[in-house]
């Protein structure tokens, strides 16, 4: 059919023609927010997930219902190496800039635009990639210690005042939150908790991979009490088939019930999936309905586009050795599995394999979701692994 008026949005972040399976937690951060600016005590929210299950598309939607909803926010995203303090002040700053617009807030707000410029002042030695306009002089003591933990409790401090005053909140929506540096995450939590116990309506709402959990609890212990972590999955069946059925139907085109279960086994059923899956049987179909034979021959375009791309970019920044290490976890199966059976099938000492299990953790390509355990990151990694890596000589 014509792609032109193909409905499906593969692709990281792209927002889906139907956000589907994702009620339940948009309404559970929308009364998250509205008790933080009331001043109630609400747990902020880290979505945790594996690659292309939604994190990020979800983050926007949650942020569009917030700025619906009269919130403030600002969003960023952590990317390898730059760091927390330089990627909040700029966006602190607009988000000042435009609280003082509102005459009650004026005055907190030029108060807390002092502090960022103490923060950014004081920080400057440290983190040299701050990079924010100055609008006001800073006022000598305010957030400008030098120190992180401090300074950063101190200049949220004075932003969450500067909304308490102007009636609302403002969230920080930041995604990506796993790339954060532990004592950079060790200072936004003190700073979080510390306007909570102040009742001041500032809170975050953040997305990041499963370590991220396991990372918030090693930089601050009481860190588990502070946040929930709804973990983002697979979707239901039934989210599943409306994700696919819905966009399709909108265009005036149906696809089979044998065609659409076909898709939901190969995509097992994770978002980004769906959205490869939807758009090849798409273009490969003639016309409405979409039957199975073109969701089996869209199969094979899909799995090759994937291989191509989604899982490519990812195995092309791998040493052989570590290349390795996930081939022996994806010949014991999708995973998790046990440290000791990894390096069984390799036929090597735990130990010996730490190293490369350090670093494919520090990679972003496996995760350990309890002790000992060693998962994959990126979904179906484990079938990919055997289709580019056939045969027997990663155990050499
Ligand atoms: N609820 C949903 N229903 C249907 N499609 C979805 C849904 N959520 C996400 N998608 C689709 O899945 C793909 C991946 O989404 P997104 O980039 O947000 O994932 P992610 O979890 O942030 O991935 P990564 O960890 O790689 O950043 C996009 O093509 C998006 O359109
Ligand atoms: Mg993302």
């Amino acid at each position: 059919m014509d792609p032109v008026t193909n409905p499906y949005a593969p692709g990281a972040g792209s927002p889906p023609p139907e956000l589907a399976g994702r009620d339940e937690l948009r309404e559970q951060v929308r009364v998250a927010i509205e008790r933080v600016r009331r001043g109630s005590p609400a747990k902020s929210i880290l979505m945790v997930g594996l690659r292309g299950v939604g994190k990020t598309v979800l983050l926007d939607r949650l942020r569009d219902d917030a700025e619906a909803a009269g919130i403030h926010t600002l969003r960023i995203e952590a990317p390898e190496g730059r760091s927390l303090p330089a990627l909040l002040a700029p966006e602190l700053r607009v988000a000042l800039l435009r609280l003082s617009r509102n005459e009650q807030a004026k005055a907190l707000g030029e108060r807390a635009l002092r502090a960022l410029a103490g923060f950014a002042k004081a920080l400057k030695i440290k983190y040299q990639d701050i990079e924010v306009g100055l609008d006001f002089e800073p006022e000598p003591g305010l957030a400008d210690n030098g120190d992180l933990e401090h300074d950063l409790a101190a200049l949220l401090e004075t932003v969450g005042a500067a909304a308490q005053r102007a009636g609302t909140a403002l969230v920080l929506f930041i995604d990506e939150l796993q790339y954060v540096k532990e004592e950079e995450l060790a200072a936004l939590i003190t700073g979080l908790h510390r306007a909570a116990q102040r009742k001041l309506p500032i809170t975050l709402v953040g997305a990041g991979l499963p370590q991220l959990r396991g990372r918030m609890g090693r930089a601050k212990s009481y860190a588990e009490r502070l946040f929930d972590f709804p973990p983002i999955g697979e979707l239901s069946p039934a989210a599943a088939r409306r994700a696919l059925e819905k966009p399709a139907l909108d265009e005036g085109v149906e696809i089979t019930e044998d065609a659409l279960e076909r898709i939901l086994a190969e995509t097992h059923r994770y978002p980004y999936f769906l959205q490869e899956w939807g758009k090849h049987a798409w273009d490969t179909a003639a016309r409405s309905p979409i039957v199975l034979d073109d969701v089996a021959r869209a199969s094979r375009v899909a799995t090759a586009a994937l291989d191509e791309s989604f899982f490519r970019v990812r195995f092309d920044r791998l040493t052989l050795a570590e290349k390795k290490y996930l081939r022996a976890m994806a010949e014991l199966g999708p995973g998790p599995h046990r440290s000791g059976d990894v390096a069984a099938a390799l036929q090597r000492k735990v130990t010996s394999l730490a190293p490369i299990r350090n670093q494919l953790i520090a990679k972003g390509m496996i995760f350990s979701p309890s002790h000992g355990d060693t998962a994959f990151t990126v979904p179906l990694f484990d079938l990919f692994l055997h289709r580019i890596m056939p045969g027997d000589d990663w155990r050499e």
